[in-house]
């Protein structure tokens, strides 16, 4: 990609650099005993196996054609019918925690804002194995090559010059949530092999999601197709700079296989039932449990926290503080509210959340929805470089 905004290229970790270190199958991760684990693997594999054969008999035996057109990177025997393949939570190898080290971790800093009156964002779609969880691989369809896709930041009043080029082998788009176009022509799908171009001027400030929008929309979130956008306000006074500034967006993800074998893709069934099987930060389990987000004491970080869903809420909390300023919705038009404990970000929508945290210490940002805690939306905040780590 190029996304003129002196973003750091962002090359995801290849799924390679996950299997370099090994993948001896079944331990802990977050929490989740051994001895009560490989049973429970063991299980879910054969149980996956009978249901995808249970599944794809019903279709054969006249099973929902809605979703008939084969699709690379989804479960088409899920899809067609009704039988979702257990929950695959919590799979992990014996070594997830040296494969949670060695994770390159999506770069959360806030990158700096395109120069100029335009700004030029380029992304390139593709279908890539990525790595979602220690030593657990999925078929994404990406943005660039990583899920979520790069953040893209501008100024409010410029003008974006979106180009998306389709190296993918479906149709596919890209809906900006932070543009004011009618979405029959920008968000329109682009075929494979052909490029597409539009423009909108950033009128509105916050922080939005972006996504491709091409049916079943579900399905195209669900594979990894999102990003974030931050628009700085051109009155700086309505969000007054900070020292640390982060992006985190959240994403479930419905997994067919439990991925560590081969690369698991989605299963639909799972996806409209909303039961995942991980819940990431910016597209891995607990990334930032192992490479923690950085402050200084007193001093004020900053997270823009988007929720790319599909389906789910964040409902953000950062563990022993409180949100000393919160753009509940992302909305900076407005004041902020100030002290409060936990703030919901929806499906599709965001939130500004700053904290001041005076005494070092690791503190965990998470949603407090702790499902989703426990499949891996979870990160630490570490104030004054502390040693040592936690998980909540
Ligand atoms: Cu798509
Ligand atoms: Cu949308």
């Amino acid at each position: 990609m190029s996304v003129h905004a002196g973003a750091q290229p962002y090359r995801p970790t290849a799924p390679d650099d996950d299997s370099r270190t090994g993948l001896k199958l079944f331990a802990i991760f977050l929490g989740l005993a051994v001895g009560v684990l490989i049973p429970v693997v063991i299980w879910m594999g054969a149980s996956a196996q009978d249901a995808r054969n249970d599944a794809r008999h019903a279709a054969a035996n006249g099973g929902s054609s809605a979703m008939a057109t084969s699709m690379p990177g989804m479960d088409m025997s899920s899809a067609q019918g009704a039988v979702a393949t257990p929950s695959f939570a919590g799979t992990a190898p014996t070594n997830a925690d040296a494969l949670a080290t060695a994770h390159r971790a999506y770069p959360a800093e806030l990158p700096a804002v395109a120069p100029g009156p335009v700004a030029n964002v380029r992304l390139e779609l593709t279908h890539r194995v990525i790595s979602i969880a220690p030593g657990v691989r999925y078929e994404a369809w990406t943005f660039d090559g990583g899920a979520p896709g790069p953040v893209i930041h501008v100024r409010q009043g410029q003008l974006v010059r979106v180009t998306i080029k389709n190296d993918a082998p479906m149709p596919h788009s890209i809906d900006f949530h932070a543009a004011r176009v009618a979405p029959n022509v920008a968000f329109a799908d682009v075929m494979p092999g052909k490029s597409f171009s539009y423009s909108f001027r950033a009128s509105d400030p916050g922080v939005f999601m972006y996504h491709c929008g091409t049916k079943p929309v579900l399905a195209h979130i669900s594979n990894g197709m999102y990003g974030a956008i931050v628009v700085d306000p051109k009155d700086p006074s309505l969000l007054p700079p900070v020292h640390h500034a982060y992006v985190i967006v959240s994403g479930e993800w419905y997994l067919n296989a439990p991925g560590d074998k081969v690369p698991a893709a989605l299963d639909m069934v799972k996806a409209r039932e909303m039961t995942p099987d991980w819940v990431t930060w910016n597209g891995y389990a607990g990334q930032y449990v192992k490479h923690p987000f950085a402050a200084h004491p007193g001093h004020t970080t900053r997270f823009y926290v988007v929720d790319a869903g599909p389906s789910f809420d964040t409902d953000f909390h950062v563990v022993g503080t409180v949100l000393q300023r919160a753009w509940v919705n992302g909305d900076v038009v407005d004041p902020p509210q100030h002290g409060i404990q936990t703030a919901t970000v929806p499906a599709g929508g965001s939130g500004i959340f700053d904290v001041t945290i005076a005494k070092p210490g690791l503190y965990p940002f998470v949603t407090h929805s702790f499902a989703s805690v426990d499949m891996g939306a979870v990160g630490l905040l570490n104030v004054g470089d502390v040693a040592g780590t936690m998980s909540h």
